[in-house]
């Protein structure tokens, strides 16, 4: 069997980087996608999504990179296949398999007619006890061929965020496989071992473990985000209270640690919000409890409802509310689950005129929003129209705002500053500026929550 020629099927925000980066490494590498755009973009040497870095390695790596509709045949041709298609969530939250099962079908007919051994790799994101009980006999009975002896089976969830797939892929903090025996897991390790640029540890288990591994990672790192995000709510009603202060101090604990310890705003994406969902759902299913993960499932969503009563609290008559960023987070352009878009729809549902800007989503968003907001052809617009202005996601573009950007004859903005980029840079002098997270509005002032939007109001109107 030939290592060296990989074929991926799916080529979408993660299929199309693995396909890229592989390519990269020196593989031959195959694509398959049923969207003709994207095996077009493959074969012109263009990417097919947005993400950094992306563009380069595909027009790079050109004589090795090809793509096609046709899965069949680029199972034929290669000795690796990759699953990377979609597994949305079903109406009970669990994730569906029904594009993965069509993959499997087409590279089940395709190991029938083959005679050389074959590795089928599921990286989409599945339940525990897919791989198992359902894509492994599917594949034998549509190849007729035997797991562990004509071909392996391997599930290799990626832990990528959007906007640095690339250098999380080639910088992984582990290699997460689950393996139908050792061939086949020493062959996919082999590959990350030619592909990584780090040395990561190989967490090699059963197929079950490693299903459960991968959703348990998300699910604990949204339970962190959730905590630092309930210590910002009860430091904003806490005189003298920083959460910034909190975490930077909790989180020298080596037992937590720093990262995702930011107490500002609900997580989202296309995969953080739906782990939490899924796993209770699959808790249920076994008969067991999973409290913490609905917990944390129903705090994100309070979250922004905390954000919007507070803003609604600040805009009486028919001021506007501005919201610059609306991707989940920057360097992308998705918007699925963005509190940005979660804040816009809740303040229009109560009436309040919203002007939006982000440097990349604004399309995205029109899908989302439709024409029920105005969208902004820049920040200095939004800034422009809007009597409170919150910076939603920590774009750099919002990073260079300075003091004069909102400098208004007869008026003062309100800035509501979530990620405190501005802090300590004298957006005072020419905004009211307010942070989440901090009490020491209410330290100097003393007034309630309700109270702070008041003297807010009072400020801007000033
Ligand atoms: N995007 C992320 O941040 C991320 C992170 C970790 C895991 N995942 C998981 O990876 C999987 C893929 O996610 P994504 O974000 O890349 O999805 P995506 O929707 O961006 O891309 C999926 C691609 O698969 C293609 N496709 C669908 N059916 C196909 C078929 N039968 N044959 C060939 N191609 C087909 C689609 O046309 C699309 O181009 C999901 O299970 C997701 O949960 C995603």
């Amino acid at each position: 069997m030939s290592l060296s020629t990989v074929s991926v099927a799916g080529l979408g925000k993660l299929g199309a980087v693995m396909a890229a980066v592989l390519a990269d490494k020196g593989f031959t590498v195959v694509g398959v996608d049923l969207n003709p755009a994207a095996v077009d973009a493959i074969n012109r040497g263009l990417a097919p999504v947005q993400e950094p870095m992306l563009s380069e390695y595909v027009s790079r790596n050109r004589e090795r990179l090809s793509a096609t509709g046709d899965i069949e045949a680029a199972v034929r041709e290669s000795g690796v296949t990759f699953l990377i298609v979609p597994t949305p969530s079903g109406p009970d939250g669990t994730f569906r398999l029904d594009y993965i099962l069509e993959v499997i079908r087409g590279i089940g007919r395709a190991l029938r007619a083959k005679d050389s051994y074959h590795l089928v790799v599921v990286s989409s994101t599945v339940m525990p006890g897919h791989t198992e009980n359902e894509v492994l006999p599917l594949l034998e009975e549509i190849s007729g061929k035997k797991c562990g002896v004509d071909f392996g089976l391997c599930y290799n969830p990626e832990f990528i965020a959007l906007g640095s797939v690339i250098r999380d892929m080639l910088n992984p903090d582990m290699l997460l496989i689950g393996e139908s025996d050792k061939k086949a897991g020493d062959l996919l390790e082999s590959i990350y071992r030619r592909v990584c640029d780090n040395q990561p540890p190989a967490a090699r288990m059963s197929f079950v473990n490693a299903e459960l591994t991968k959703i348990s990672v998300n699910t604990y790192v949204t339970t962190k985000i959730s905590y630092a995000n309930m210590l910002a709510a009860v430091c904003e009603r806490l005189p003298g209270a920083d959460v910034d202060v909190v975490t930077g101090a909790v989180g020298l604990d080596s037992r937590i640690g720093r990262k995702y310890l930011k107490g500002a705003l609900s997580y989202g994406g296309p995969c953080f919000p739906r782990d939490n969902v899924a796993f209770a759902a699959m808790a249920r299913r076994v008969g067991a409890e999973a409290v913490l993960a609905e917990a944390t499932h129903k705090t994100n969503r309070l979250h922004t409802e905390r954000l919007g009563e507070f803003v609604l609290n600040l805009v009486d008559g028919d001021a506007t509310a501005g919201i610059l960023g609306l991707s989940y987070k920057p360097g992308t352009g998705v918007v699925e689950e963005s509190p940005g878009i979660a804040l816009a729809r809740y303040l229009r549902e109560r009436s309040v005129p919203v002007a939006v800007y982000d440097p990349l989503a604004l399309p995205q968003a029109k899908g989302e929003l439709g024409d029920s907001v105005h969208y902004a052809g820049s920040a200095a617009e939004v800034i422009d129209r809007a009597r409170v202005v919150l910076v939603m996601t920590a774009w750099d573009e919002f990073r260079s705002l300075t003091p004069a950007d909102f400098a208004r004859p007869g008026a003062r903005p309100i800035l509501i500053d979530c990620w405190r980029l501005y802090q300590g840079k004298g957006f005072d002098t020419t905004c009211t500026y307010l942070t989440l997270g901090a009490g020491n509005r209410r330290a100097q002032t003393g007034l309630s929550a309700s109270g702070a939007a008041q003297s807010a109001r009072e400020h801007a109107a000033g």
